[in-house]
């Protein structure tokens, strides 16, 4: 009888200890990262982005962003916010410019272009100006996509 009791509460001892263990450990991992935090952009980024977007997107996205004459799906209203705000990382949005716009040759800006392009649909969709919008992926995922 005794041993097999003892045997118990040594277990439960050793899991209470696991789970501490555990989530100190885990505490510790989260205080070493980012901090999440809406996304922002500056007006300078901004109105670069603006010049860029009328220049190479405005034919296929059009001058209010709700699609142009060359058919380039809506930058604003409900189906864009849908897919890319809604608390979703930066990164996301940024990543597809990237990897697909302008379609006939995708990449091919500079990343801080980039986020002189988004700095300017962030403005045009409601966004408040701040602090600058980084142009890397790992700072782009702590940036989340909250008005
Ligand atoms: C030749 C026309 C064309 C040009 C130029 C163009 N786009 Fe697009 N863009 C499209 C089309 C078409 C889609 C939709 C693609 C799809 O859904 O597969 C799209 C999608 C997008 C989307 C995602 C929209 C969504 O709801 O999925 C973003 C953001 C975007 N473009 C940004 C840009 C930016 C910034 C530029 C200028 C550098 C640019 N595009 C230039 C045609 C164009």
């Amino acid at each position: 009888m005794m041993p097999t009791l003892s045997r118990t509460a040594a277990q439960f001892a050793l899991a209470i200890g696991f789970a501490v263990g555990f989530a100190a450990a885990a505490a510790a991992q989260s205080s070493a990262e980012p901090v999440e935090r809406p996304v922002s952009y500056s007006s300078e980024q901004a109105d670069r982005g603006k010049k860029k977007y009328i220049k190479d997107c405005v034919d296929c996205h059009g001058e209010n962003l709700k699609g142009g004459l060359s058919g380039g799906a809506p930058l604003r209203g409900l189906v864009f916010e849908e897919k890319f705000f809604d608390g979703l990382p930066a990164s996301i949005i940024f990543a597809y410019m990237f990897s697909t716009m302008p379609p006939d040759s995708p990449g091919r800006y500079s990343p801080n272009t980039y986020a002189n392009l988004m700095a300017y649909i962030l403005k045009r969709n409601g966004f408040k100006a701040g602090a600058p919008l980084p142009s890397d992926f790992d700072a782009l995922d702590y940036l989340i996509m909250e008005k």
